[in-house]
C-alpha cells in the first residue's frame, strides 16, 4: 500500500494524521550556550574580583557536591580559541556566553574597570566573528560581585538597579559587535534557589520571604537595562531580551484539582516573569495566592511586592524577542493547605511536583518529555501574543560514563522534531536553538558530576582538560549541515 493511501486511511480512522515536518528553514540558527562561572576558571587571575559563586563554593563545609568549585572549571579563559574552533567545526551560527561582571568590574561598581577583563571578552568576540558566528551575550548569569553583596547591594535591594545598569552600559558600549543581548539568565533560579531555598549563591534561606522581593528587583533591573539600551544606543542593531526558564507542567491525574494546580504551577513557573513583560503586572493567580498565604501567616502585607502603575508601564514591552530555556516536564498535583512538610513556595503554588515511574529521567532526575517543548512553545505563543522565540538553552545530563551518548542524540532528535512541529503546525515563531552545553562544565550545586556537554572533559584525572567529542557532536554537526531530521 502506498504511503499516501495509508495516510488517508489512518486519517479516516483517526489513527493520527498530523504531518510531521523534518526540515529546519535555512534562516533557523543553531548554537551552543555556556556561562562564565561554569567554564572560565581563572577565578583570581588578571584582576578578576571575586563573585558570590567563588565565595559560596569556597565555604566550609562546602555546599557543593564533592566540594567542587569553578576555580579552574574548563579553563576557557586560556582555551577559548580551541573551544571556538570546535564550535566552528560543528557548523554553529551562534555562540551564547555570559560576561563575568567581576572580571570587568572587580568590585561591581563602575570604577575601577579591569581592562584585562575587557580585553579577554574582546578577544573572545573577535574569535567568534572570525568564524562568522554571532556572539549572543548574557549580561548576568548568576555571578554577582562579592563586594556588592558584602555592601548589602544584592537582588533584594533596589540600589542594585542603578548599579546593574551602569555595569550593563559599560559592557554594551565596550562590545558593540554583540549580535544579540540577553539581560538576566533564569531569574527564577536566582530568586528561588538563591533567596528561597538557599541552595545557590548567595545561599539565603528565607522560607519564601525574600524570594518575591528578588523577583521584583529582577523585573525592575531588566526593564531599566532595556530602556537604557534603547535610549542610549539607538544606533545598535542587536535585539535584547530576558531569558526565562519555563518547563512544561502536566497534571498527575485528571482530577479538577490537579488540573487547576497545573495551571497555577505554570503561572508560578513561567508566568511570574513573563506576565510583567508581555502583558503587564504579575499574573492575577500568583498575586491572589501569595497574598492569601501571607495573610494566613499573619504577615502585614503580601510577600509579593505590589507594582505601581508606573512600574507596570515601565516593565511592559521590554523585549525584542523571548529567550527561552527549556529542559523537562513536571507532573503536578494539588496540595491541601493543611498538608505538612512542604516549603512556603509549594504552599504558595498549592501544587507539588510529583513523580511518575513511567517517564525517562536524566541524571539530574529530570523528566525528559519531547512533547513538553512543543506544548511550552504553543502555550507561550497563545498567552503572550506570539513573540519570536530563541531557545537559548536545551539539553540533557548524564554522569558521563561513556562517550557513546545515544540518549543525548535521542534527546536532541526528539526535542528538535517537536520544535519543528511547533513551528510548522502550531505556527510558533522559533528562530533558533542553543544546545546546553558545548562541553561538560561546573553544574552549580551538583559540581562536575552532572554533565551536559557535547564534549567530555575528565576534570578529576586529566590536568590538560582535553575536550573529547562525544557521539552527539557528530549528530549535531550532521543535523546542522543537512537541517534535516528523521522525525
Ligand atoms: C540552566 C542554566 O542557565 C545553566 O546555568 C545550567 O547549567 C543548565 N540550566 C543546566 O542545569
Amino acid at each position: 500500500m502506498s504511503l499516501s493511501i495509508w495516510f488517508f486511511i489512518s486519517c479516516i480512522f483517526s489513527i493520527g494524521c498530523e504531518i510531521h515536518y523534518n526540515k529546519f528553514p535555512k534562516e533557523f540558527l543553531f548554537g551552543v550556550a555556556t556561562s562564565a562561572y561554569q567554564i572560565e576558571g581563572a577565578w583570581n587571575i588578571d584582576g578578576r574580583g571575586p563573585s558570590i559563586w567563588d565565595h559560596f563554593t569556597h565555604k566550609l563545609p562546602s555546599p557543593i557536591l564533592h566540594n567542587d568549585t569553578g576555580d579552574i572549571a574548563c579553563d576557557f579563559y586560556h582555551r577559548y580559541k580551541e573551544d571556538i574552533r570546535n564550535m566552528y567545526n560543528i557548523g554553529l551560527q551562534f555562540y551564547r556566553f555570559s560576561i563575568s561582571w567581576s572580571r570587568v568590574l572587580p568590585t561591581g561598581y563602575s570604577k575601577p574597570i579591569n581592562e584585562k577583563g575587557v580585553t579577554f571578552y574582546k578577544k573572545v568576540i573577535k574569535e567568534i566573528l572570525r568564524y562568522n558566528m554571532t556572539p549572543v551575550v548574557t549580561i548576568y548569569h548568576w555571578d554577582l560581585p562579592q563586594r556588592l553583596y558584602e555592601d548589602g547591594i544584592d537582588w533584594t535591594n533596589p540600589k542594585l538597579v542603578d548599579i546593574f545598569v551602569n555595569y550593563a552600559r559599560i559592557v554594551i558600549s565596550r562590545f558593540p559587535e554583540v549580535g544579540l543581548w540577553t539581560t538576566i539568565n533564569e531569574p527564577k533560579q536566582i530568586c528561588h534557589f538563591g533567596y528561597g531555598l538557599g541552595i545557590f549563591a548567595p545561599g539565603v534561606k528565607s522560607d519564601g520571604l525574600l524570594e518575591y522581593q528578588c523577583a521584583y528587583i529582577v523585573m525592575k533591573i531588566h526593564a531599566a537595562t532595556y530602556h537604557m539600551y534603547k535610549n542610549e544606543f539607538p544606533h545598535y542593531k542587536a535585539k535584547m531580551s530576558i531569558v526565562i526558564d519555563c518547563q512544561w507542567i502536566e497534571p498527575l491525574t485528571n482530577t479538577k484539582s490537579d488540573k487547576e494546580a497545573t495551571e497555577r504551577y505554570r503561572q508560578f513557573e513561567c508566568g511570574l516573569y513573563l506576565h510583567p513583560i508581555f502583558i503587564g503586572d504579575w499574573p492575577k493567580i500568583v498575586k491572589d495566592r501569595i497574598s492569601e498565604r501571607s495573610k494566613s501567616q499573619n504577615l502585614t502585607k503580601s510577600r509579593l511586592p505590589t507594582f505601581t502603575q508606573e512600574e507596570i508601564a515601565f516593565i511592559k514591552g521590554t523585549q525584542d524577542y523571548l529567550g527561552l530555556n527549556h529542559y523537562y516536564t513536571f507532573l503536578v498535583s494539588n496540595i491541601a493547605a493543611n498538608e505538612k512538610g512542604f516549603s512556603n513556595y509549594e504552599y504558595d503554588m498549592g501544587a507539588i511536583n510529583s513523580e511518575s515511574p513511567n517517564w525517562k529521567l536524566d541524571a539530574n532526575l529530570r523528566i525528559m518529555s519531547p512533547r513538553g517543548i512543543r506544548r511550552t512553545l504553543k502555550w507561550i505563543k497563545d498567552k503572550y501574543n506570539n513573540p519570536d522565540i530563541l531557545i537559548t538553552e536545551m539539553g540533557v545530563s548524564d554522569n558521563g560514563k561513556s562517550l557513546q551518548d545515544d540518549h543525548r542524540i535521542e534527546f536532541y532528535r526528539t526535542y528538535s522534531c517537536n520544535i519543528l512541529d511547533a513551528m510548522y503546525i502550531d505556527k510558533v515563531k522559533v528562530v533558533g536553538l542553543a544546545a546546553w552545553s558545548l562541553m561538560d562544565n561546573f553544574e552549580w550545586a551538583l559540581g562536575y558530576k552532572s554533565r551536559f556537554g557535547l564534549y567530555y572533559i575528565d576534570f578529576r584525572n586529566d590536568p590538560s582538560l582535553k575536550r573529547v567529542p562525544k557521539k552527539s557532536v557528530q549528530f549535531y554537526r550532521q543535523m546542522i549541515k543537512s537541517r534535516e531530521l528523521n522525525c
